[in-house]
């Protein structure tokens, strides 16, 4: 058993050259990267490099009008293994080249998913390696995931929808597409998603859906309270932990709203967002929400106070040397307002809050949960994390303290969410 401080020294020492341990990326998964024809060959170049980064084995399969718009040796070099092009492949000893790879790959990967290749899928056929691959594929064992790009017009034409509700009846995952400006000079949906968020499906793809049937709520990032048009009492919380918690709780199957203080984070794919300013406005979203959540993680760090007034127009310097006199109000409690009222009403949601602390981690985060009345609190030490991509968590109940090291904050936010799912079936 570990003393306070002991315990404290572990979550506060910064071992960012430990070997993190891999959870939730794509380590160690083996991925068949088909290119068919289109501009968006080019962004598998990108696709390519950022799933190995993600720690996955990629091969890369090109159909011959894939070849035209980018190069097997770019795609050789990004990969790190020599690309497939022709289902006569000498290199297979058994010169089985569409049995043996898609035997080997945990997904087959369509990136970009061309109108005519998912034309040819939808009828099975065969005639070159790629699509042979997807034919031959055991269906239980080894998903087929597609990434549309096209024009908007061929996005949009109901024999192109027929195509993908055809394909997502015969069991493929079909991506959607981004919108805006296109090779051809038009504008609208048919974009071929970017590398990061075809990476980030992936990931979901793969996280076991623990949440699913759940609505999640988190609040995240600082709040900022006017001094006067231009002033404000802000903290230096990056919102990164908070937006972390979404995107994997998302990623397990969860409805997502989000209530963001201001920061200039990325929203994760299919969170809704509630963009806020002030303690009060947080309050607000929060409480518009809460009654439809049957879970609440409050991450953000809330100001405690706000100016009793805050000023029309900039309060200015009158040489005098003197100092606006400010005088503070305290914010509501939003955790603790919301926590208060789940138990008044009996209802099911289940209510998580956070301790940024900077000293006596343990005691702080122990009294701050009877404090607020929440089953769960999740205790780190501010200044060691904010603004970072790393952290270490207190996980802290009515038993006891349990110790999350330090690692991404996406790692803790995918371990923190499985420990809640566990927590939920027993709620
Ligand atoms: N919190 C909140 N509303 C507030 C203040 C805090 O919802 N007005 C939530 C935070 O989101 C967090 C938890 O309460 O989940 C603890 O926040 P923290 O700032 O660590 O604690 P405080 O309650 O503000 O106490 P102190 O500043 O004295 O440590």
């Amino acid at each position: 058993m570990l003393s306070t401080r002991e315990m404290e020294n572990e979550i506060i020492k910064v071992s960012r050259s430990a070997t993190l341990p891999n959870m939730n990326d794509l380590h160690g998964k083996r991925i068949v990267l088909g290119l068919t024809g289109g501009i968006a060959c080019f962004k598998a170049a990108e696709l390519c490099r950022s799933l190995v980064k993600a720690g996955a084995k990629v091969q890369v399969v090109m159909t011959e009008a894939a070849a035209q718009f980018i190069t097997p040796v770019t795609m050789q070099a990004l990969s790190g293994q020599p690309v497939y092009t022709s289902q006569w492949d000498s290199r297979e000893g058994n010169n089985m080249a569409h049995i043996n790879l898609s035997r080997e790959a945990d997904a087959l990967l369509i990136a970009p998913a061309s109108a005519d290749f998912m034309a040819k899928l939808i009828h099975g056929k065969a005639d070159e390696l790629l699509s042979l691959m997807c034919l031959a594929r055991p269906l239980q064992t080894v998903p087929l995931i597609l990434a549309p790009a096209m024009n908007r017009e061929m996005w949009a034409h109901p024999a192109t929808q027929r195509n993908v509700a055809q394909l997502k009846a015969d069991g493929a995952h079909v991506l959607g597409v981004g919108q805006g400006d296109q090779a051809c000079g038009e504008t609208g949906d048919g974009r071929m998603l970017e590398a990061e968020e075809i990476v980030d499906a992936l990931e979901a793809f793969w996280t076991p859906k623990l949440l699913s049937g759940q609505h999640v709520l988190i609040t995240a990032g600082p709040t900022y309270e006017a001094i006067d048009p231009v002033r404000g009492i802000t903290n230096l919380s990056s919102g990164k932990m908070g937006f972390a918690i979404a995107r994997a709780a998302q990623h397990a199957g969860a409805e997502v709203t989000l209530v963001a203080g201001p920061v200039s984070l990325p929203t994760p794919r299919d969170v809704k967002r509630l963009n806020v300013r002030s303690a009060l406005q947080m309050h607000e979203a929060v409480q518009a929400v809460a009654a439809n959540a049957t879970v609440f993680i409050a991450a953000a760090a809330v100001a405690d106070w706000r100016p009793a007034n805050s000023a029309e127009q900039k309060i200015k310097k009158d040489g005098s040397g003197d100092t606006p006199a400010l005088s503070f109000v305290e914010n509501p409690d939003i955790l603790a307002m919301v926590a208060q009222s789940a138990r008044a009403q009996k209802g099911d949601l289940f209510c998580v809050g956070f301790a940024a602390e900077s000293h006596d981690l343990l005691a702080h985060s122990t009294a701050k949960r009877a404090r607020k009345g929440v089953p769960l609190l999740v205790g780190n030490i501010g200044p060691s994390t904010f603004g970072q991509d790393d952290n270490a968590l207190l996980l802290v109940d009515a038993q006891g303290a349990k110790e999350l090291p330090r690692d991404t904050k996406i790692r803790l936010a995918h371990q923190l969410i499985q420990d809640i799912a566990s927590r939920l079936s027993k709620h």
